[in-house]
């Protein structure tokens, strides 16, 4: 594995490529079939839900009326819902923006459009994507869209569970997806699955996801978060941050600021922190943090 030597003390970490599933060619066709998903009263025509310009409000119930960006974009541009969901629980492959600080936001779009957050491995698509779409909003459109997002409720709809064997997967577009055949030892992985998996398109905002972790990292996450006083900064901070995040993103990013992907102002926090974490500690916090047991709140 290759190892570049940063101005930092810190070594980075080569990122392993069970962090990031990405395989375009295994996406869905597209279809024209009417399509729903459980619970909902809404039904569209199956082809809208490849056209990344917009999303469904299958439940529009669930949260004040967005601002238009969330729902709809300028055709080829992206809506936010499309990968956020409109209540900004977000999916595996990108995140849970519900009750984030709003500066916190704006300062993030900052980050993105000047090369200053990155994902640890180049190439990744959802961190490119972001990235485009920070290019694509106004700054009154950022500002409104991280007053929105602030004010939702954040909650979570992972659950975390430890497991020795764990479903054998594919990446199919962004995601995981479960494949035929027996279990697999987790070997030190974060399996994170879509419990059901046509939830992943259908931009479903109540898509429940399970993340395996190896057996003890939680209890191993907790005494390193103890250790690093994890809380002390993020029980008060960022908002929106919790319990129930998830688990394979959070190691995305610590390894983002361990490499020196994200170097924005506000990561020059985290980064002497992630670089006292090696991968497996970072996947034990992460699985910790993801549990969402009594001691992380
Ligand atoms: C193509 C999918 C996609 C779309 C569309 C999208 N995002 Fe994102 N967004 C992501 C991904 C993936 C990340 C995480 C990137 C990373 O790992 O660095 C992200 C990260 C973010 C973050 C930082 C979250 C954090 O906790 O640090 C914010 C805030 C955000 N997006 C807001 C928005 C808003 C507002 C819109 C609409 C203008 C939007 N996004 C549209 C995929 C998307
Ligand atoms: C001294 C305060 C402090 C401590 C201690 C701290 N953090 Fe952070 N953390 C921050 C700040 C500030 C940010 C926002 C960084 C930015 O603006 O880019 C952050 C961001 C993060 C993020 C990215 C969040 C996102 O939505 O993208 C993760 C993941 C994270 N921290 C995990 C941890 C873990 C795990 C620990 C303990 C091992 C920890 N932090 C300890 C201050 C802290």
């Amino acid at each position: 594995m290759p190892i570049i030597m940063l101005a930092a003390a810190a070594v980075a970490i080569a990122p392993p490529a069970w962090l990031y599933p990405q395989n375009m060619a295994a996406e869905s066709p597209a279809s024209h079939a009417p399509i729903s998903v459980p619970g909902s009263r809404v039904t569209v025509d199956a082809a809208i839900l490849h056209d990344r310009a917009q999303t469904v409000n299958w439940f529009p119930a669930d949260q004040p009326a967005p601002p238009a960006r969330v729902l709809k974009a300028k055709a080829g541009e992206f809506a936010c819902g499309y990968c956020h969901m409109v209540n900004g629980v977000g999916h595996p492959q990108n995140i849970s923006i519900a009750g984030l600080n709003a500066d916190y936001v704006i300062a993030q779009f900052a980050a993105f459009r000047s090369g200053q957050r990155k994902a640890a491995q180049p190439g990744y698509i959802p961190n490119n994507s972001m990235t485009r779409v920070a290019g694509q909003v106004s700054e009154a459109e950022v500002a409104e869209l991280a007053n929105y997002y602030s004010k939702l409720r954040y909650r979570s709809l992972i659950r975390v569970r430890e497991a020795a064997m764990v479903p054998r997967v594919r990446a199919a577009g962004l995601v995981w997806e479960r494949v035929p055949g027996p279990p697999e030892p987790i070997s030190g992985r974060i399996v994170e699955l879509m419990d059901r998996p046509e939830d992943s398109l259908r931009h479903n905002p109540r898509g429940r996801s399970t993340a395996y972790v190896p057996p003890g990292s939680i209890a191993r996450g907790r005494r390193i978060a103890a250790e690093l006083g994890c809380m002390a900064c993020h029980a008060q901070m960022l908002g929106g941050w919790g319990p129930g995040r998830s688990p394979s993103y959070i190691v995305r990013q610590l390894l983002a600021f361990r490499n020196r992907a994200r170097t924005d102002p506000g990561a020059e926090t985290m980064q002497p922190i992630a670089d006292q974490l090696s991968l497996d500690d970072m996947v034990a916090v992460a699985a910790w943090m993801g549990a969402g047991t009594k001691a992380s709140r």
